[in-house]
């Protein structure tokens, strides 16, 4: 047999072995957590929604998510069904536990008291309070902590926070359904409904977890829409629907007072955004349906945008969707404050001059000007498509010159499906690094 300092072959094959079924194991335990940490989406902001599990001799012996805030944090609710049994435990969570004292006190401490042995951390928290000190601090309790396992998929579950505390506005996604010919309604302003049912349901289950809803006063006076969230109960998060803030721009105020949505029985909660454009009388019957009145800085007679998503994430908003119609779109791509495009596509066809497209506007010149999505994912509804990106902040890109043709991929590479698994990966953070504190991050707040 042939032997070496490190031991023989065969040894060497059981340790690669037992070291790919740890990094499995270790792999199927942070999806727990992060599965974990989804269920709380929109029910923590302005907190994260945090995942945890805590794992001992192979089993699962608690796990939690993040509580709405003042309640307790996921590593805190997996301690307590745990007791006993989490000493010397391992701990799966999807962001760096607390360090500080918020509504809550310092997760670290309740963790050190348990005697967890280890924490697998997937992302370091760069909410200023914490950035690292968690780490350093479990740590210096003789905690052994390894930091990336599931990172990738811990961005896309913290998205929002991480939006808000770099960039002080909420992450922003852009959602529209349009027809194969690229109307979102009909020449006569109808767009119910351009979509399947199963599509439709979609769009409920991301109202679910989303904190916000954005439309423009035309979509209100078109399709006096309700903007709640209405799911079959399978489909439902962690405490019943959720129902996002809805927010209407109304510069001038002509959201009729009886519009569906300030109706006392219409579940959620909604602003109004105006401008001082808005009539007083106005302002009275809106505030009179329960309705909150935002008078915000007017770009004209419209409400200025970044001005109204810092309001938002004063207010510990992490996520918002925008839902249309095509000005309010094209107002808010303009501004550069989209971060991600869900389009839906019905293989119907309208047609007419006037049919309305998803971004009004001026639009752009040249192909140069078109706002590019990257990371495009396609996914199907019964016959419609729902094609998700990234909205690419990279520059135009140079598509106008009359050269030649790049080489098409292979046949069937219609669609491309972004992978995104990097479960697994694992890098330490070297002790007591703490990360640069982030751009906006002393006008924004993690409420614990
Ligand atoms: N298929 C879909 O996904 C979908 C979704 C939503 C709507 N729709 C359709 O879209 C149509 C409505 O779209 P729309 O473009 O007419 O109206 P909109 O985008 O819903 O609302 C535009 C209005 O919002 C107000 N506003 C306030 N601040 C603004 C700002 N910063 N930028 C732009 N507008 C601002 C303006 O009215 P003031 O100047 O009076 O303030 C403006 O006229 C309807 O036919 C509806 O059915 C389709």
């Amino acid at each position: 047999m042939e032997r070496s300092e490190s031991g023989t072959r065969d040894d060497r094959t059981v340790h690669a072995a037992i070291d790919q079924s740890v990094e499995e194991r270790d792999q199927s335990f942070m999806g727990v957590a992060l599965a974990e940490g989804r269920r709380g989406l929109a029910r923590t902001s302005p907190n994260p929604a945090v995942g945890a599990v805590l794992v001992r001799d192979g089993r699962i012996v608690g796990r939690g998510q993040t509580q709405p805030p003042g309640g307790p944090h996921a590593e805190i609710v997996a301690l307590r069904e745990a007791g006993e049994a989490a000493r010397g435990a391992t701990l799966y969570v999807t962001l760096e536990p607390c360090a500080h004292h918020g509504r809550t006190p310092p997760c670290v401490d309740a963790l050190v008291a348990a005697g967890v042995a280890e924490v697998r951390v997937a992302l370091v928290d760069p909410f200023p309070q914490v950035a690292g000190r968690g780490i350093v601090r479990l740590r210096a309790a003789g905690i052994l902590v390894a930091v990336g396992l599931g990172a990738t998929e811990a961005s896309e579950l913290h998205e929002g926070f991480f939006t808000r505390l770099a960039t002080g506005r909420p992450h922003v996604t852009a959602k529209w359904a349009m027809t194969l010919d690229g109307r979102i309604a009909t020449r006569t302003g109808r767009a119910r409904w351009v979509t399947s049912p199963s599509a439709r349901r979609e769009v409920h289950r991301l109202r679910d977890r989303i904190d916000g809803i954005v439309v423009g006063v035309g979509t209100v006076l078109a399709d006096d829409p309700l903007l709640t969230t209405r799911l079959p109960d399978e489909d439902v998060g962690v405490g019943g629907p959720h129902h996002p803030l809805r927010i209407v721009l109304d510069g001038a105020g002509r959201t009729p007072p009886d519009a569906r949505l300030l109706r006392p029985d219409t579940p959620g909660r909604t602003v109004i955004a105006c401008t001082a454009a808005a009539p007083e009388a106005c302002r009275a019957a809106w505030r009179a349906g329960g309705a909150e009145v935002l008078v915000v800085a007017g770009d004209g007679p419209r409400v200025d945008l970044r001005h109204l998503l810092a309001d938002l994430g004063r207010r510990g908003l992490n996520t918002l969707l925008v839902e249309g119609g095509g000005e309010i779109l094209a107002s808010c791509f303009a501004a550069g404050l989209v971060d991600r495009a869900l389009v839906f596509v019905a293989p119907k066809l309208i047609g007419g001059r006037t049919a309305p497209g998803p971004l009004g506007g001026l639009g752009a010149a040249t192909m140069n000007g078109a706002y590019r999505l990257r990371d495009v994912v396609v996914r199907h509804f019964d016959d419609d498509l729902l094609i998700q990106g990234e909205i690419d902040r990279g520059g135009a890109a140079a598509d106008e010159a009359d050269g030649p043709i790049a080489a098409a991929p292979a046949t069937g590479a219609i669609f491309h499906q972004r992978t995104k698994s990097t479960i697994g990966r694992e890098e330490s953070l070297s002790d007591g690094r703490i990360l640069p504190s982030t751009q906006g991050g002393d006008h924004v707040h993690r409420d614990c």
